[in-house]
């Protein structure tokens, strides 16, 4: 059979097409270079989707409209990475990067290989995701998360959204066979700061950090979502590299900077300023500089990584446990910056805590906006000697939530005042009340507008009910029109009511009425994590539900038998026997009961359970693999205790990235330390 014309017509068209928005993409995402138009773009964009669907049999699988497409996923599958991905071992300052070059030359020397100055290469440390890329014959066939480095997660579908990756390789006769490129996907700062603020707009929580945000938008299960999601792409090295594909594109090629330009050459971007330094004073130097840069880049970095050059003095040096001798991240300093500190303002928590918030004059910190900050308590802020009207030094680095960290005060001019702690509850007026040794001050009143506020945002929030769409926007909304008067009352909310709400339409109503009764059963930790009884975090609830299994057995928990349970302080115990010997609570609870709430039991998987019962852990420094909640419940889960304090009982010190003081301690007190990679085959 011969094809017609208008089918031959058809296919070159799309082919030009195909071929043509791939470059623009290109131009525009990896080279900065944009040579059209946004409009234009979308003009021949929909004249591609119109011939597509003329000729369906000729849509071509690295179509820029085959980007999205799959449906919804059910869950992410398993991937089984080829060869592992590894971590970097950290060098903190100049100091301990010249340290990384002695030692270098002292194995090398000890192998009796030793050349003259070591050459390096020199990139940026990118704050995101890394992912591994596996292109069959020039085809992005899939895209893997690292995981615990060995088994990853499948988000071929997500990764396939993310216009810096190409679709195909951008060569001539692509490569056959499997290649693997190797990256990072990020978040730039600005449009980070975008979706914060649309998402708070919206009710919605905000990311905590570019990094979070970039790591959420991959793991949703919904392709169409993330391609919402201006997410970039850095390519840092390379994996699987099967024969057939060295000889074509040059990635065999030694030293390994040829080959990284050899992986740009394909269509990706690779560190802006990537480059070769030779010695100690060198790599100084180009650490520097960088540090310099870091502010005027568009996405974060926390460092820069060196690497030696020749691949065969790397193969002499060889790995350790995780990392590779011949590698090392050189951190950059936490990012400050200078501001004033404008007023401080008392915030009254969900179990009534009172505490201080500087509002800052609003100030760029590593290239985030920020202009809250907490401060904890009273006695913090007379530790730093904070006055109204200071100068101050504010900190972000990481997760961690902007911090104050000291007043200038040779900047004082005398008009700055001193900031008197409530002794009433800015709320509700109630006398606050701070118990002795405590650093805390609280509104004892049961029925303060503020506590009744957060209770709601916290039993809706993420890891509580889970209930979207009922963020603190909403719950102000709901509470302001008398629509809510305690946790009950949201499963009786009607459609017809909310639709009356400024700004709430029939369709948003409809879903947040369908959230909400969605909710009703959820595991039972997570109710009780939800119920917001103090002390009582997500790691608590499901101790408490693994051991209650049912509501009514946690209704009838005494203080005595909470302190047989061995993951659970005193403290704790004292805090859930008090919430549960309040009438209120108990009725709290049978309400959300008669409402139709019915928390569905925790399941103890009988094969994992148990296999580290007795053994208690302490988790330091970051996990690249699985966050620290993720680490806490696959111990809990294996009957497991995790504590935060490091002592002789300690079975074993988990140590991640920058690992604190707690490595220290277990040096000191010889408890066993494991690398992240250890931890994941002790739970494998
Ligand atoms: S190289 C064998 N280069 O840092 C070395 N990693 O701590 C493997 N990262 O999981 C990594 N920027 O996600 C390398 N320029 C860079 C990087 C980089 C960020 C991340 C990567 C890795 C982690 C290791």
């Amino acid at each position: 059979m011969t094809k017609s014309k208008q089918e031959r017509d058809g296919a070159t068209r799309i082919g030009e097409l195909v071929d043509e928005l791939n470059e623009h993409c290109y131009r525009y995402y990896v080279l900065s270079q944009p040579a059209i138009s946004d409009a234009e773009y979308d003009a021949r964009f929909r004249e591609l989707q119109l011939l597509e669907a003329q000729h369906p049999g000729l849509v071509r699988p690295d179509s820029p409209t085959q980007r999205v497409g799959a449906k919804p996923l059910e869950g992410f599958a398993t991937v089984q990475h080829r060869m592992p991905m590894l971590s970097l071992d950290n060098a903190m300052n100049e100091e301990e990067l010249a340290e990384f070059d002695q030692q270098v030359r002292r194995l090398l020397a000890k192998d009796g290989a030793l050349p003259g100055e070591i050459e390096y290469t020199v990139e940026f440390k990118f704050d995101g995701v890394a992912i591994s890329l596996i292109y069959q014959d020039g085809m992005l066939a899939q895209g893997a998360t690292r995981g615990d480095g060995t088994t990853g997660e499948d988000v071929t579908a997500n990764v396939r959204t993310i216009k810096a990756i190409p679709l195909k390789l951008r060569a001539a006769s692509p490569p056959q066979g499997v290649l693997e490129v190797r990256g990072e996907v990020l978040f730039r700062k600005r449009e980070f700061e975008a979706l914060n603020e649309e998402r708070q707009s919206r009710g919605e929580e905000t990311f905590a950090n570019p990094r979070n945000a970039a790591s959420g938008s991959l793991r949703q299960l919904d392709p169409q979502e993330t391609a919402k999601r201006p997410l970039w792409f850095f390519s840092y090295g390379v994996g699987v590299v099967e024969s057939a594909t060295k000889g074509i594109s040059g990635l065999g090629r030694r030293p390994l900077d040829q080959a990284m330009r050899a992986v740009e050459s394909l269509g990706f971007s690779i560190s802006p300023g990537y480059r070769v330094v030779k010695g100690a004073a060198q790599l100084v130097e180009a650490y520097r500089e960088a540090e310099a840069q870091r502010d005027s880049l568009p996405f974060e970095v926390d460092g820069i990584v060196i690497k030696v050059n020749d691949v065969d003095l790397q193969e002499r040096l060889g790995f350790r446990q995780r990392s590779p001798r011949w590698a090392i991240a050189a951190k950059f300093k936490p990012v400050e910056a200078v501001t004033s500190l404008e007023d401080i303002l008392i915030q009254v928590g969900r179990t009534g805590a009172l505490t201080p918030v500087a509002v800052l004059k609003p100030v760029r910190v590593g290239g985030v906006m920020v202009s809250r900050a907490t401060l904890h308590n009273q006695d913090e802020i007379e530790r730093k000697g904070l006055l109204i009207g200071d100068t101050v030094v504010v900190r972000r680095q990481g997760d961690v939530i902007p911090a104050v960290v000291a007043a200038i005060t040779a900047s004082r001019s005398g008009r700055e005042r001193r900031f008197v702690f409530p002794s009433k509850c800015p709320e509700c007026s109630t006398p606050v009340q701070r118990e002795e040794g405590e650093a805390v001050a609280r509104c004892p009143n049961g029925h303060c507008p503020a506590k009744l506020h957060n209770r709601l945002v916290h039993f809706a929030a993420r890891d509580a009910m889970d209930i979207e769409g009922l963020g603190d926007k909403m719950v102000g909304l709901l509470l302001e029109h008398s629509l809510v008067k305690d946790l009950p009352d949201l499963y009786s909310l009607k459609v017809e009511a909310l639709q009356e709400l400024p700004r709430m339409g029939e369709l948003s109503s409809r879903n947040l009425v369908e959230s909400i009764q969605g909710s009703k059963e959820r595991p039972l930790d997570r109710f009780v994590f939800a119920l917001g009884i103090r002390h009582v975090g997500s790691k608590t609830g499901q101790v408490l539900a693994r051991h209650c299994q049912t509501v009514e057995r946690f209704l009838q928990l005494s203080e005595e038998e909470l302190l047989l349970i061995p993951e659970i302080g005193p403290e704790t115990a004292r805090s859930v026997a008090e919430f549960l010997g309040e009438s209120y609570s108990q009725s709290l609870v049978q309400s959300l009961l008669a409402h139709g709430v019915a928390p569905a039991p925790v399941i103890v998987d009988a094969s994992r359970d148990g296999a580290l019962a007795g053994q208690s852990f302490v988790l330091t420094g970051t996990l690249s693999g699985m966050s620290r909640k993720e680490a806490e419940e696959m111990i809990l889960d294996r009957g497991g205790k995790v504590s935060s304090s490091v002592s002789k009982k300690t079975s074993y010190v988990v140590a991640g990235e920058s690992p604190g003081s707690k490595l220290d301690a277990a040096k000191k007190l010889g408890v066993p330390v494991l690398s992240e990679d250890e931890f994941s085959a002790l739970l494998r």
